[in-house]
């Protein structure tokens, strides 16, 4: 058994002229949990897609749970579960209505008793004769990770699953992720746009950015890599500036020296050694949100002109 429970390789997808994904190219082990990080319109979704069989790539070839997701379509959707951005489950039924119907579709044998052992696991088995209308956001993200589970997929898929969330219900749904993870030994691929939850679930994550991975790796390692350290000490009286630069990137403003660097905590005694007269330190480490930023922000400034422009065209429509 291969040790990949999901291999990407070249991905491409094209929308007529759009250009989705562009050689995307990754690999999950199996049992981590992985992140998918990336702007609006980047590909996350493209890629989950084609993972899970319900579109083709236009070249490139991916394997998911050790079948080909094109010619071996059907044995992956087995194996499978995903979790949409958007809300799957239908309001007026019951969750048990709900999980039947997830079970007639994906051909569950015996799907009570399964899905009585999901509702209890999840806390919802006394709310499951309700309609789910009446439940918390929670609840029902709850109840849809029980249903794409229902099916004992070997990989889950999760698309934005925290969208929408309160800050309580967005750090239980990272226990259920943990905790399924664990319990059920389920591989779990996500995209979030939340770099603290990536950091808070993720073993490692890919960057995508206009259809490419542009940086695999654990948080840590990606922050290592492309992260910038800032150090901030508030001095009095002449700074070798030359001297500094020896460390990094320096600036030096109003008796506050300004330096970026990586690894900062092993040379701060030497920075702080090499600067007479200093009254204060402070060291900001790396983030995975600047990481993202600079990784990723040509797009971002994009985006931007793209609202600007919208707006523009919504102002000129009123006149
Ligand atoms: N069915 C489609 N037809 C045409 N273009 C599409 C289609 N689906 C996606 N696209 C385009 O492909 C690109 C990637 O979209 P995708 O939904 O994969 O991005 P995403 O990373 O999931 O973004 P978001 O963070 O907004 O969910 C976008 O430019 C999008 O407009
Ligand atoms: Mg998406």
């Amino acid at each position: 058994m291969s040790v990949s429970a999901i291999v990407a390789e070249g991905l491409v997808k094209r929308y007529g002229d759009v250009t989705a994904l562009d050689g995307v190219s990754f690999e999950v082990v199996r049992g981590e949990v992985f992140g998918l990080l990336g702007p609006n319109g980047a590909g996350k979704t493209t890629t989950i897609k084609i993972l899970t069989g319900l579109t083709k790539p236009t070249a490139g070839r991916a394997y998911v749970a050790g079948f080909d997701v094109v010619r071996e379509a059907a044995e992956v959707k087995k194996r499978v579960g995903w979790v949409a951005s958007e809300v799957i489950v239908d309001d007026e039924l019951t969750a048990w209505e709900n999980l039947e119907i997830q079970a007639r579709l994906v051909g569950v044998g015996g799907w009570r008793e399964r899905a009585a052992e999901l509702l209890k696991y999840f806390g919802l088995l006394e709310a499951a004769g309700r309609p789910v209308g009446k439940f918390s956001t929670g609840m029902r993200k709850r109840l849809e990770v029980a249903m794409a589970l229902l099916h004992g997929p070997e990989v889950l898929f999760m698309d934005e699953p925290t969208v929408g969330l309160d800050v309580g219900a967005r750090v239980g749904l990272w226990e259920v992720v943990r905790q399924i993870n664990r319990d059920f030994g389920v591989t779990v691929l996500l995209t979030t746009h939340y770099m603290e939850e990536a950091e808070e679930l993720c073993r490692r994550v890919a960057i995508i950015n206009r259809g490419r991975v542009v940086a695999v790796g654990s948080p840590d390692e990606l922050k290592a890599r492309y992260g910038v350290d800032v150090v901030e000490l508030e001095v009095e009286g002449p700074v070798d500036a030359a001297a500094l630069s020896a460390f990094g990137e320096v600036a030096i403003r109003d008796g506050v020296v300004v330096v970026k660097t990586h690894g900062a905590e092993e040379k701060l005694a030497e920075i702080v050694k090499a600067v007479s007269g200093v009254k204060s330190v402070r060291v900001k480490k790396a983030s995975l949100d600047t990481v993202f930023i600079n990784l990723t922000g040509a797009s971002i400034e994009g985006e931007q002109v793209d609202v600007r422009k919208l707006y523009m065209r919504v102002r000129w429509a009123r006149r």
